[in-house]
């Protein structure tokens, strides 16, 4: 099969496109035949081993000291289930899934093997695998986060770096909670971010949203500390009594099977709907991960894997 190896941590051009073995699978997994795959900022920061340093090293022991333990980047797909192992019984061949797996990474190849009882799901039927590959990683970790700060219908929430792939989830799911939503991003992304459902946009390069009046029961920065620290100095301020700011970057999210359910079930009745900048073929990866790498997308940019 075509795959995409990392051989070592570095700049985009240490990622090589290979042919591999097909993997076999084994006991209860299935083999997913990937339609589509998106390069997430995780897969750059573990290509590049672009980490705080106290996580560097903790980094290199967990995923390999010089490379990768798995040369095959890649935790988001979609496709259709292809082969399961002796005991695998959940998923059939031809169903079409999609899916995260942010340990055992491999998607950035046309076959992988995951356990069945993995973060995978029914593929929505109306959308595309593209599509489909744009959901999971934004969509997670914002439910994760919009679940932690127990998000009530009626809340006033601030999404802080509402164009990422996070942001973007961030503003659709805290409508979906019912919320009213403001969104912080920059000139080009104002359009985007109203278009996904926030009443009031608020554009960083031209204001400090801590200047004005609006009190918020949570702020949550979809960006990422690196980036949000200068603009969420003064959050507090604008904090309603008893609100919260938290951080996507606040601890090690808990990504759950059920929350995957959810996302498929919004997305088939069109209460989400997935954000692509920009879609790459498997053998571009490089060029898309330069384009990852600006820390500019708008969403999501996903890879067509034929
Ligand atoms: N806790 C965890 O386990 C975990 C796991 C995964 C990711 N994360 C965190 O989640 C973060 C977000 O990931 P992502 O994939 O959603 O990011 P992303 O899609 O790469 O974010 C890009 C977006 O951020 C916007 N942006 C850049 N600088 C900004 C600023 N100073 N203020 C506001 N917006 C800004 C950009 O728009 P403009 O350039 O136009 O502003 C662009 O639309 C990651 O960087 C990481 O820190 C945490």
């Amino acid at each position: 099969m075509k795959a995409v190896v990392c051989a070592r941590y570095g700049p985009p051009e240490v990622l090589r496109v290979e042919d591999l073995a097909t993997p076999v699978p084994r006991k209860n997994e299935v083999r997913i035949r990937i339609l589509a795959t998106a390069v997430t900022s995780s897969d750059c920061y573990v290509r590049g081993l672009r980490l705080r340093p106290a996580y560097r090293l903790m980094a290199r022991l967990a995923l390999g000291w010089n490379a990768p333990r798995q040369p095959v980047l890649g935790m988001v797909l979609s496709g259709e289930v292809d082969a399961v192992g002796p005991d695998a019984r959940s998923l059939d061949v031809g169903q079409p899934v999609f899916g995260f797996d942010r340990h055992r990474f491999g998607t950035y190849a046309q076959y992988v093997c995951w356990p069945e009882d993995g973060l995978l799901a029914t593929r929505p039927a109306n959308l595309t695998d593209e599509e489909a590959a744009a959901i999971p990683y934004g969509g997670l970790l914002a439910l994760h986060f919009l679940r932690k700060a127990d998000v009530q219908a009626g809340q006033r929430v601030l999404v802080y770096g509402a164009s990422g792939a996070v942001g973007t989830s961030a503003v659709q799911l805290a409508r979906h909670l019912g919320a009213e939503v403001a969104g912080v991003c920059s000139t080009a992304n104002l359009d985007l971010v109203a278009s996904l459902g926030a009443t009031t946009v608020i554009d960083y390069t031209r204001e400090d949203f801590t200047d004005r009046p609006e009190r918020y029961d949570l702020v949550l920065d979809a960006v990422g500390k690196r980036k949000s620290a200068a603009g969420l100095r003064q959050c507090r301020r604008v904090l309603a009594p008893g609100g919260a700011c938290i951080s996507v970057d606040d601890g090690t999210p808990k990504l759950r099977r059920e929350n995957l359910l959810l996302l498929g079930e919004l997305a088939t009745k069109g209460e989400i709907r997935p954000v692509i900048d920009r879609t790459y073929a498997l053998d571009d990866i490089v060029d898309a991960h330069r384009y990852v790498d600006d820390g500019h997308k708008r969403g999501n940019v996903v890879i067509a894997v034929r």
